[in-house]
């Protein structure tokens, strides 16, 4: 099928293209019915084919936190692209001025250095990498229910039951330990589950720990309270490097 300017919208027939093009994405997978908006705006999304707009209360797994095409966002978005499109091998003004920007968000007292990549998966390895590189060690601690991405590294650290690991073709959690999450849903207790860790490290050569605040693939699981706080204290006690995977709770 050939695509271009003279073909109406109407012509083309979009669910032949997703079946013959598209691997298969969420929607497909939870509502067997091909959903695909046409506009959105807000927290109200409009399907093809739909009169009345549907309330999404997802907002792309809250990375959208400010509802879709929020105006000043894609007013902002439009003049930096028109201004400098690329920022992979240069710098611009305005990665600058973000990277000060984010920096002094995570820190008033320390100036962190900013990188940016293209994903979740990406930042993730990276992380790991980090964790690796700088302690010389080699096993991540992760939790049950947790999804971290699907690339090969950050798939390593996510629930069997979350990714198809087969798909790799060679095991790719081998150097990967599980632990109970212990949630406002269980009853696996906060300190049952930091002496496991705490066992874990002194056994293991633990480059590092990586948690999702909230668990959002999981099932959108919240920690029980205090939880995140007593694991840093672990890991400061333990010297051992925490990566705090943050979607779901807006941060960045
Ligand atoms: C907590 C968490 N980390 C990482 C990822 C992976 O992000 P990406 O799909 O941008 O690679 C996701 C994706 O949903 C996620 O929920």
């Amino acid at each position: 099928m050939k695509l271009d300017n003279e073909i109406s919208v109407s012509e083309i027939d979009y669910a032949y293209l997703k079946d013959t093009y598209a691997c298969p994405c969420d929607e497909s997978k939870m509502y067997d019915k091909f959903l695909m908006p046409v506009k959105a705006k807000g927290m109200w999304v409009w399907f093809d084919g739909e009169e009345e707009p549907y309330l999404d209360l997802v907002l792309n797994y809250s990375s959208v936190n400010f509802g879709h095409c929020y105006p000043p966002i894609v007013e902002i978005a439009t003049k930096v692209i028109e201004r400098v499109d690329q920022i992979h091998s240069f710098h611009s003004k305005d990665k600058l001025e973000l990277s000060e920007y984010l920096s002094n968000r995570v820190s008033s007292d320390k100036d962190y250095k900013v990188y940016f990549n293209i994903g979740g998966s990406a930042a993730v390895a990276d992380a790991i990498r980090l964790c690796r590189y700088s302690t010389g060690k080699r096993y991540m601690i992760s939790f049950d229910g947790s999804f971290h991405g699907v690339s090969h590294t950050a798939a390593s650290v996510v629930d069997d039951r979350l990714v198809a690991k087969e798909q790799f073709g060679v095991p790719i959690s081998d150097h990967t330990l599980s632990v109970p999450f212990p949630s406002k849903h269980n009853d696996v207790t906060i300190s049952d589950c930091l002496d496991r860790i705490e066992k874990l490290i002194l056994d293991n050569d633990v480059a590092g720990i990586i948690v999702e605040p909230i668990q959002g693939a999981g099932g959108f699981i919240l920690p029980k309270d205090s939880f995140l706080l007593e694991l840093s204290k672990l890991c400061k006690r333990c010297d051992t490097k925490l990566i705090i995977d943050e979607i779901q709770l807006g941060f960045g």
